[in-house]
């Protein structure tokens, strides 16, 4: 009986040269350093307005990655959908209290809200559709595209990173997500659309640098859903890389049902399948964002 074919989860990334996936050398990532103190945190924005493109995957495996670094991180759910919450395994309609209700409520403090996740130093800020109103409700508020920024700054010290998983929108939410961020962190899919909105993201990232805030930089494009067999994920690969450059990662993530896995487990990778090249590759992207 012939062989199965090794599934795509076990198909090494590096070639033997040091090409990866990005068909660049890869850089050579420092150990990341001890922390001799925690905080104040980098707060960078998981960021794409296309939808499925891997950004609630990427907080939640990107936190866990950085926890395992000794990192203190805390995510955000800041989308009304809950999805961060749900692939953490809380259940976001049964909470008495999410982000909505430090947002627009002045009694609900942030730190009752923040809960402990199975992963010890990562912690998460959830929502769930409540959020939805409070997009329409800031809109007559002063000062609304600061909210977030407002809402995080008690907690600021606490932790070294502050993960935000964004909705796929350019909505008022997803601003205050930018005009609260050091960073923005891009994840795209290697599929043949996947630019055509880059363009339209990219440019809504310098006009909140201009007008809003002025620390904001792109810290990086990460390539999601890489099929390393198929010539099509190479080509786009190909492209993002020409068109982007250096703020590429070397990590790439391939396409793997173990993520949808960990979704239903409620787990992240690192934990779900610690050995398994989906949660090394997010283990990568941790080194890169630490040196970055
Ligand atoms: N590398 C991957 N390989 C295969 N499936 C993946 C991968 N990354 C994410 N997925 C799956 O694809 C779906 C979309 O991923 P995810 O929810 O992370 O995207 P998203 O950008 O947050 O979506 P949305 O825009 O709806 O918030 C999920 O079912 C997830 O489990
Ligand atoms: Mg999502």
């Amino acid at each position: 009986m012939a062989p199965h074919a090794a599934p795509v989860d076990d198909v090494a990334h590096e070639q033997v040269d040091g090409i990866g996936p990005t068909g660049r050398t890869r850089r050579s990532i420092p150990d990341p350093p001890p922390l001799l103190h925690h905080g104040p945190a980098k707060i960078l924005a998981i960021c794409n307005q296309k939808g499925g493109v891997g950004k609630t995957t990427t907080t939640i495996n990107l936190g866990a990655a950085l926890a395992e670094h000794d990192r203190r991180v805390l995510l955000v759910d800041f989308d009304p959908q809950g999805a961060l919450s749900v692939g953490l395994g809380v259940h976001p309609h049964q909470l008495e209290t999410t982000i909505y209700n430090v947002i627009m409520e002045n009694d609900t403090a942030v730190p009752d809200v923040i809960r402990k996740t199975m992963i010890d130093g990562m912690d998460l800020l959830p929502s769930n559709i409540d959020l939805s109103a409070a997009e329409i409700q800031l809109v007559s508020e002063v000062g609304r595209e600061h909210t977030l920024v407002r809402t995080l700054r008690p907690v600021i010290d606490h932790y070294d990173y502050v993960l935000v998983d964004c909705q796929p929108s350019l909505g008022l939410l997803t601003v205050n997500a930018l005009a609260a961020a050091d960073g923005v962190l891009i994840p795209l899919e290697c599929e043949f659309f996947s630019l055509r909105g880059v363009a339209l993201l990219i440019d809504t990232i310098e006009k909140v640098k201009e007008r809003l805030n002025p620390k904001l930089d792109i810290t990086g494009i990460l390539a999601t859903m890489y099929d390393p067999r198929t010539l099509h994920s190479r080509e786009v690969m190909a492209r993002v890389v020409e068109a982007f450059g250096e703020i590429v990662f070397d990590a790439v993530i391939n396409r793997t049902v173990r993520f949808p896995e960990t979704t239903v487990a409620g787990e992240p990778i690192t934990r779900w399948a610690p050995r398994s090249s989906g949660a090394n590759a997010y283990r990568a992207l941790a080194r890169e964002v630490i040196a970055r």
